[in-house]
């Protein structure tokens, strides 16, 4: 029976067949009403081929594994009821499609405890990939305590020969996503962040691909790749393991990170968990990259905004620090409305009695000093010169030195009898209490009511310590990890309905908070604190593995992190063309030739901009070299393409690298314009773009080219 065409999931007694674009993904229902992962790949011409577990893997296959009789796979779930007994037996109850055919709940159930436990699935078939979560219902007498709850899991085929290689973000402050890449071997390895944030030391993605016998894993262009992100700027967790049994089986669960959480599920209460994103291809990680772009741009980014180009800022952190003020600001206003910026941010030191970072979080009305007359003076001069006004904000923190830390000490996370651990000279605000959540929103609400604000840039400086929330009752309070983020989500959804025109950032020192959780309500984000435009080009090529360039901020400072390092401008501006394009140096710095080089350049950003937000994206040299990176940008059509190519060492002598570009029409012909070597033509077929390829120019330590290809 062909189960190939739509509907998207189809039921056949047996199993649940779920079907994107390309790729399939099958559950087995058992006679005893257990769920068994029986595939995720290419789609399959017919029912019949799709693989059923044989007697030696069963165990391990389970779709959503818990402690049942045997121990033996890691469970997705734990839960404690009543009288302590922590087995729990899940049967098949019952399924619903919905209407649209493109999401399936299918519903389990503990019938001795009353506890439901809903597996969700919906299939984006468009973007190849399923978004998965689980929904948990108490519906017996007693509470219930759920000590872990994952999103979803699911096994890798243990019969591809080779190993698989699973391919993470690492990184610390300043340089984030480093790329990982390790072989799967037999136990556990976990990502995972434990800091109340997303981290800059892992991120909640991953993508396991086939290394075969000789040694070779996926490229950019082919290759089988499993890949996932969890949408959660919490504490959150990724396992890939593999045991050995008759077989070495290789499970992948995600969600949240069970580390201190414990769940209280009092008689007739839900909790639905984060949900997590699965997908598959073949086409290796050019393909995953852009089909993850397409979905957040598609289905993540809040829909308001979403398809709207992001505007070229200016940020004044940099060049100024805390020392802003209505003159200041107002000079470096004029000369940002030169360049041709279009919306004008104002960072941190604009509020309370800030100065340095010891004071003044909490209390967000204008610093008296620095805005005597408040801030609407220098957003009407803003206004006056063409720009949208935007503003910085910590909204989830506190300085003990602060108006509203000294009225309410309690609204932190705490233990009384610890002293709490300062970072930053700031505290964590208790956003799973309700009165701090009401605070927040409110004066957030009357700042952005008062002021004519387009763009709030939300900053998130310091990781937990002592997670206590003492007024709660015992058994609520190791609930704060997902009460916190039920709180910023749900602040973010309130300012977002009240105040469509406004545009939200995520910041969390640099790039502490990129996920999919986060883009659900932010609309970009701050990519990291390095701003050195040699460091930011691994930083931004593997930010791109996972997440699309148009929401990644790149902005042209003054900054070198590398004594004696000097990069001209078109380098600077060239790494930033990468992604939404910023400003962010001291312009009252610059020569007058100087601004009048990047105006030139902020107007071509503009021209580029299509290309660089909505197009596809293509890394055409691969992740693994240090020495070249080139990425392109082409507009769905074929019709115009943007190259970056950077050289980061001279590699004197050494035969040059050729650029075959990608997806162009082969029959159309192609104007080439920009930094090309010599001797290269000035119009090509998009075939021979394709296959022969251009040299761009690049020559010296720290060289770029940007090249633009146009159908003629
Ligand atoms: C950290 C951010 O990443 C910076 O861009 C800046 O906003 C500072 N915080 C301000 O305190």
């Amino acid at each position: 029976m062909p189960i190939v065409e739509s509907p998207v999931i189809a039921y056949t007694g047996q199993a649940f067949y779920l079907r994107t674009a390309h790729t399939a993904y099958v559950i087995g229902l058992t006679e005893h009403g257990g769920l068994l992962h029986r595939y995720f790949g290419p789609v399959l011409s017919r029912a019949e081929d799709y693989p059923t577990p044989n007697w030696g893997i069963v165990d391990a296959s389970g779709e959503y594994p818990t402690p049942t009789g045997m121990w033996q796979v890691a469970p997705c779930i734990r839960v404690v009821f009543h009288d302590n007994v922590r087995d729990l037996r899940l049967r098949y109850q019952g399924h619903e499609i919905s209407a649209s055919g493109d999401e399936l709940a299918i519903r389990l159930h503990d019938e001795h405890y009353g506890l439901e436990v809903t597996l969700c699935y919906h299939v984006y078939a468009d973007c190849d990939v399923i978004a998965r979560q689980v929904r948990l219902r108490n519906t017996g007498a007693d509470a219930i305590d759920v000590e872990e709850v994952m999103s979803a899991s699911f096994s890798l085929p243990y019969d591809r020969g080779g190993e698989f290689r699973l391919n993470h973000f690492a990184g610390a402050w300043m340089k984030e996503k480093t790329l990982g890449r390790q072989v799967v071997t037999p136990g556990q390895k976990v990502l995972q962040s434990w800091t109340n944030s997303t981290s800059h030391q892992q991120n909640p993605f991953f993508a396991i691909d086939v290394i075969d016998a000789e040694g070779n894993g996926a490229t950019e262009e082919h290759g089988e790749i499993w890949f996932g992100q969890v949408h959660w700027s919490g504490n959150w967790k990724i396992v890939v393991e593999q045991l050995r049994g008759h077989h070495k089986i290789t499970r992948v669960a995600a969600g949240l990170n069970d580390l201190d959480c414990i769940l209280h599920l009092a008689p007739g209460e839900d909790f639905t968990t984060p949900l997590v994103t699965l997908g598959y291809t073949d086409g290796g990680f050019g393909a995953m990259s852009r089909l993850l772009h397409r979905y957040q741009r598609a289905h993540i980014l809040p829909r308001n905004h979403a398809d709207e180009l992001r505007p070229v800022l200016y940020n004044s952190w940099e060049a100024v620090m805390f020392d802003v003020s209505e003159d200041a600001q107002a000079r470096m206003a004029e000369k940002a409305a030169q360049l041709g910026v279009e919306l004008f941010v104002i960072d941190d030191g604009w509020f309370g009695a800030r100065n340095t970072d010891n004071a003044g979080l909490g209390d967000w009305y204008p610093n008296p000093e620095k805005f005597p007359n408040g801030l609407n003076p220098l957003i009407d001069r803003v206004n006056a010169l063409g720009m949208d006004f935007g503003i910085w904000v910590e909204p989830e923190m506190v300085n003990p030195d602060s108006d509203l830390y000294r009225a309410h000490p309690d609204w932190v996370y705490h233990f009384p009898t610890r002293e709490s651990t300062l970072l930053r000279t700031q505290l964590m605000l208790n956003f799973a209490r309700e009165d701090v959540r009401e605070y927040i929103f409110n004066s957030l609400d009357t700042l952005l009511s008062e002021h004519n604000i387009r763009y709030i840039k939300w900053d998130f400086n310091r990781t937990i310590s002592e997670p206590g929330w003492p007024e709660a009752p015992r058994e609520r309070q190791r609930e704060m990890w997902v009460r916190h983020y039920e709180g910023l989500y749900g602040i973010l959804d309130r300012l977002r309905a009240r105040h469509p025109q406004v545009l939200f950032e995520s910041c969390a020192g640099g790039g502490g908070r990129v996920d999919l959780g986060a883009f659900t309500h932010y609309d970009d984000c701050w990519t990291s604190d390095n701003s050195d435009p040699y460091d930011r080009l691994f930083i931004q090529r593997s930010f791109m593995l996972a997440y699309t360039a148009k929401v990644m901020r790149c902005w042209v400072t003054e900054t070198s992190m590398h004594e004696g390092a000097s990069y001209s401008l078109a380098f600077r501006f060239h790494s930033a063309f990468m992604g939404s394009l910023g400003l962010g140096g001291n312009l009252l710095h610059f020569s007058e030739e100087e601004m009048a080089e990047m105006a030139r350049n902020v107007a071509l950003y503009k021209e580029l901009r299509p290309l660089i937000q909505h197009g596809e994206m293509y890394r055409l040299i691969p992740l693994s070299r240090m020495d070249r990176i080139a990425v392109e940008y082409v507009d769905p059509q074929g019709s115009e393409a943007l190259v970056l190519a950077f050289g980061t060492q001279e590699n004197f002598w050494e035969n040059p690298v050729r650029l075959c570009l990608r997806g162009l029409d082969p029959q159309a012909l192609y104007r080439l314009e920009g930094d090309l070597d010599e001797g290269q033509p000035e119009s090509m077929s998009g075939q021979a773009l394709m296959h022969r390829g251009i040299l761009p120019r690049l020559y010296g330590h720290i060289a770029s080219a940007l090249i633009r290809v146009r159908k003629a």
